[in-house]
């Protein structure tokens, strides 16, 4: 059995997702010879620590009845550089301000010689050369399916099914926030005010849903795609943005009558970085609906490839970083 030390660094709706999957596929795992073993946690309250592994049902209840992880005294920096494990999970929240304290930690894992699987955003949205350098600089991997399209592989699938190809463009819906607004009130004329809260109430908004709904979210994720497949050193700050806050009931309704629906797009492709209300018609595949994400990849070979699915999600983003912790298992 090969086993792998993991840290889970940040233990929100993310993290615990990533527990529950670890638990959930115990023995899928353990089939394939592969036994990942949960060192350390770290919440906002402190960390706790078993270099035999910390037992997660007990770990999910007491975030669960006390709010925090928080037992042992190490500050989350000793977890990461002094604790002997091969891979950090990264799954604090997204602050676009600054990137901390992901970038931190990230950076910390890298000088420690730890691999990185992450869900955080911010940190790769400001400084993805820095850390590609640091991680290269060290000798591990850095990962980030889970950064953008939550269960939807959009990095594995351009960068190893796709391998072969150079890719032309990319459009896609990368904010199930938005998308949902942008359905419930095209289909059932709701108002704004209403859905958002709705989404709110799903779990899928940003603590700050401004980021969602003036299309901030979907530039960290476009500049996110836009450095890793295109190679460039952009950061959201190079993305022209607008959202939806100015979309009107209205226009929903004439796009509707005309046989078009109305999306927040994101496109990367002839250098131009670009967040932005489309008219999409109806039966077009980017004309997903409810939270879902979708990204429709041109390529010269394969031609469009499109894919879709949840693009939040406690689960559905944990798919995401379990997928990449199995590719550190199998190549590093
Ligand atoms: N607020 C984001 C969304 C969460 O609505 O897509 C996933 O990044």
């Amino acid at each position: 059995m090969k086993v792998v030390r993991i840290s889970i660094i940040g233990f929100g709706a993310v993290g615990q997702g990533v527990a529950r999957s670890i638990l959930a596929k115990k023995e899928f795992l353990n089939d394939q010879g592969i036994d990942l073993c949960v060192v350390g946690i770290a919440d906002s309250g402190g960390c706790t620590v078993d270099n035999q592994g910390i037992d997660l049902n007990s770990a999910l209840e007491k975030k669960k009845q006390t709010g925090t992880i928080a037992a042992g005294r190490e500050s989350v920096f000793e977890l990461i550089s002094n604790i002997e494990h091969e891979i950090v999970v990264e799954a604090t929240p997204t602050n676009i301000e600054n990137g901390e304290p992901g970038l931190s930690n990230m950076l910390a894992a890298f000088k420690s010689g730890k691999h990185i699987v992450t869900s955080n955003k911010g940190p790769l949205a400001l400084r993805f050369s820095e850390l590609k350098e640091a991680a290269e600089d060290n000798g591990v991997l850095f990962r980030y399916e889970a950064t953008v399209g939550g269960a939807v592989p959009i990095f594995n699938l351009i960068h190893e099914d796709l391998a072969g190809n150079t890719v032309l463009g990319i459009e896609g819906i990368l904010n199930g926030t938005t998308n949902y607004i942008l359905t419930r009130m095209a289909e059932e004329r709701l108002p704004y005010e209403l859905v958002l809260k709705e989404a709110q109430e799903l779990g899928i908004a940003e603590t700050d849903p401004t980021y969602d709904v003036e299309g901030i979210d979907s530039a960290c994720k476009l500049v996110i795609i836009a450095n890793s497949v295109f190679g460039k050193n952009a950061t959201y700050r190079d993305v022209k943005v607008t959202g939806i806050t100015k979309i009107t009931p209205e226009a929903l309704e004439l796009a509707s009558k005309n046989n078009y629906v109305v999306k927040l797009v994101c496109e990367a492709g002839n250098g131009n970085l670009t967040v932005a209300p489309r008219l999409v018609p109806k039966r077009h595949p980017l004309a997903v609906g409810g939270t879902l994400n979708v990204a429709s990849i041109m390529t010269d070979l394969a031609g469009r490839i499109t894919i879709s699915g949840k693009g939040a999600g406690s689960v559905e983003t944990a798919s995401s970083i379990l997928s990449d912790i199995l590719y550190l298992v199998k190549n590093s």
